[in-house]
């Protein structure tokens, strides 16, 4: 939620603050600024509206400068206007600053410093703290580091900040608290940007600030500094990223090409953790928690949105396979119930960007209660990794598009991973079934890719449903959690209303919406409900809803009783949530394309939800 990026050096930083600001624009598209200082002058412009409408209304204006800070914004605090868009100014005018995160005590900050005589431009939480900090150094004397240093430590809240002074052209300050901040290492310049997608291009070498770090950056040196103010020394890690995975590589959305990397990422997800000839899961990122797994009473898994959905799919295949009971709970819920949690607990929680603020204050809230948490996530280095135990990451590679895909197919490869892995543990399976298993598992990419065969079919089927105003996707067992993910990716890039239930529920009530227009989408491939299902189809027909099955591959039943088919190869009913999705996900991005939608930034939302 909201993407920041800096650059000192000496190259022009407006163009590679804006080429930044374009790859974080999944993390916010509401409105974008940027602030360019050298030693004669500071030019901050900022427009409501994507990076492109600023980037059009600079095209004629003075933009040099060496150094630079700019800002993509999500809005929470203010609707998004140019009034409300960072950089955001204090009373001087002489401090700027760039932020990502909230201030929960602005009000009262605002309050005070109204007492004093400061005056706002704009309803941001953002503008309060760059006066605060001015304010602090006006009435201690002290330089603007210690002035940071002094505000931040009356901040509530999460930040991630980039300062600029304009008496200080040599120089940017950063600090994180609970929103990402990396710092990328050049010859002789420095980047900071949200996460490490805007600086890959220029050095591979990062810096990961810590919550409660801040840091002044001139082109050449560093110094990291605790809030507490005791210096630290910086680790430098290198980058296991390519510029081409930031690249929409030909096709015409993010989201389209990450459909298709599937095969690819739900490998490289496998790679090096499974033998299905040895019968073994080896999972490196929690063996040191192996002998726990024995004893444990019980998971609880945490996430939000698609993240849950992977997680529903988790509880059926490790309460089947490892025995263990399982809870899936709602990370925004989880966090403010008072839940019993003993040290015997395992918390696992996933989340493809590793910053979700409510997952996040779920881990913290069970971390102190005493469980041991696991993190599932795809972004190295991102928090949540961070404050877990220990964990898996799921490999799928950058997701730019904002709708979920192939992190969700990554998240339940790994979900399914750690079933075996905990079976094979507590001896709930034995080495013959896990062979099995895993060499089932291992075709598995390839049968996605089969899958993706149906894409022109799908498309046909998406001009024949694009004008539905609601939309029913139903599934039993393991194909329920399918049918949520297929309603969420529905409604979040097209706007069609959608809602995912389990098949046999239909009857309790969502059957009253059905008539002659309503799709109804069903998973009805062959496995244990399969008859079930059936039945569920009938029903649907005999009220003249219009129903598309997803089935396996040459089934004549359910092609003769519906109206359109999407055929997935056979597989173990195990991985039916790795393939049913994908026809799902194409559906989507059709409809959603057909009417006019942009199915990479859909409206209102962002890829990494920093705020609760
Ligand atoms: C939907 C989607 C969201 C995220 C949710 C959690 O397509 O992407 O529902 O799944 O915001 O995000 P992470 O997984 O980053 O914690």
């Amino acid at each position: 939620m909201c993407g920041i990026v800096g650059y000192i050096g000496s190259r022009d930083a407006w163009p590679i603050v804006l080429k930044g600001l374009k790859r974080l624009e999944y993390r916010g598209y509401d409105s974008a600024g940027i602030a360019v200082m050298d030693s004669f002058s500071q030019k901050i412009y900022k427009k409501a509206g994507k990076v492109n409408v600023l980037e059009d209304f600079a095209k004629e204006l003075d933009c040099s400068g060496n150094v630079g800070m700019g800002h993509t914004r999500w809005a929470t605090h203010g609707h998004p206007s140019d009034r409300n868009s960072h950089p955001h100014t204090s009373n001087s005018g002489n401090l700027s600053i760039i932020h990502n995160g909230i201030i929960e005590n602005y009000a009262t900050l605002k309050e005070e410093l109204l007492n004093r005589g400061h005056q706002f431009a704009s309803e941001t939480d953002t503008e309060v703290l760059i006066h605060l900090i001015e304010e602090i150094q006006s009435i201690e004397g002290t330089d603007l580091l210690e002035s940071i240093r002094l505000a931040l430590n009356e901040v509530v809240g999460a930040y991630a900040i980039v300062v600029m002074d304009k008496n200080q052209p040599d120089r940017l300050y950063v600090a994180r608290k609970g929103s990402p901040l990396v710092i990328g290492v050049g010859n002789g310049e420095h980047f900071v940007a949200s996460d490490a997608t805007p600086i890959i291009e220029y050095t591979k070498n990062v810096i990961y600030l810590n919550d409660n770090e801040i840091a002044v950056i001139n082109k050449d040196e560093l110094l990291i500094k605790r809030l507490d103010n005791v210096i630290q020394t910086p680790t430098i890690q290198e980058l296991n990223m390519k510029l081409e995975m930031l690249e929409k590589g030909g096709y015409e959305h993010f989201m389209l090409k990450e459909i298709f990397e599937q095969p690819r990422s739900i490998r490289d997800c496998m790679r090096g953790r499974m033998y299905p000839e040895l019968g073994k899961v080896q999972l490196g990122g929690i063996k040191e928690f192996a002998n726990k797994l024995k004893n444990i009473d019980r998971i609880i898994i945490v996430a939000c949105g698609t993240s849950w959905h992977a997680g529903l799919v988790g509880e059926y295949l490790i309460e089947d396979y490892a025995r263990i009971p399982v809870e899936v709970e709602y990370a925004s819920e989880f966090r403010y119930r008072n839940p019993i949690i003993t040290e015997k607990d395992v918390v696992i929680a996933i989340s493809q960007s590793g910053e979700t603020a409510d997952t996040m204050a779920a881990i913290e809230m069970a971390k102190d209660k005493g469980a041991t948490i696991f993190g599932i996530c795809n972004v190295a280095g991102a928090s949540i990794p961070r404050i877990s135990d220990a964990g898996v990451y799921t490999h799928a590679g950058p997701e730019i598009g904002v709708a979920s895909t192939k992190a969700f197919t990554a998240q339940v490869t790994v979900l399914t991973l750690i079933a075996f892995y905990m079976a094979q543990q507590r001896g709930t399976l034995g080495t013959a079934e896990l062979t099995e298993l895993l060499t089932a598992l291992d075709e598995i990419p390839d049968k996605v890719s089969l899958a993706l065969e149906s894409n022109e079919l799908i498309k046909y089927i998406a001009t024949e449903i694009k004008d539905a105003t609601n939309c029913l996707f139903l599934g039993r067992g393991c194909g329920f959690p399918v049918a949520l993910e297929g309603a969420l990716k529905l409604k979040e890039i097209s706007y069609i209303h959608a809602e995912g239930y389990p098949a046999a529920e239909m009857k309790h009530g969502p059957i009253a919406l059905i008539d002659e227009q309503m799709p109804v989408i069903f998973i009805a491939t062959k496995n244990s409900s399969y008859e079930k299902v059936i039945s569920n189809i009938q029903e649907v027909k005999a009220r003249k809803g219009i129903v598309i099955a997803i089935v396996t591959k040459g089934d004549r039943k359910v092609k003769d009783m519906v109206d359109y088919v999407i055929e997935i190869p056979d597989a173990n009913e195990t991985f039916l949530p790795l393939l049913a999705t994908i026809p799902l996900q194409l559906l989507s991005y059709h409809i959603a394309v057909m009417r006019g939608c942009n199915v990479d930034q859909p409206r209102n939302l962002a890829k990494s939800v920093t705020v609760e």
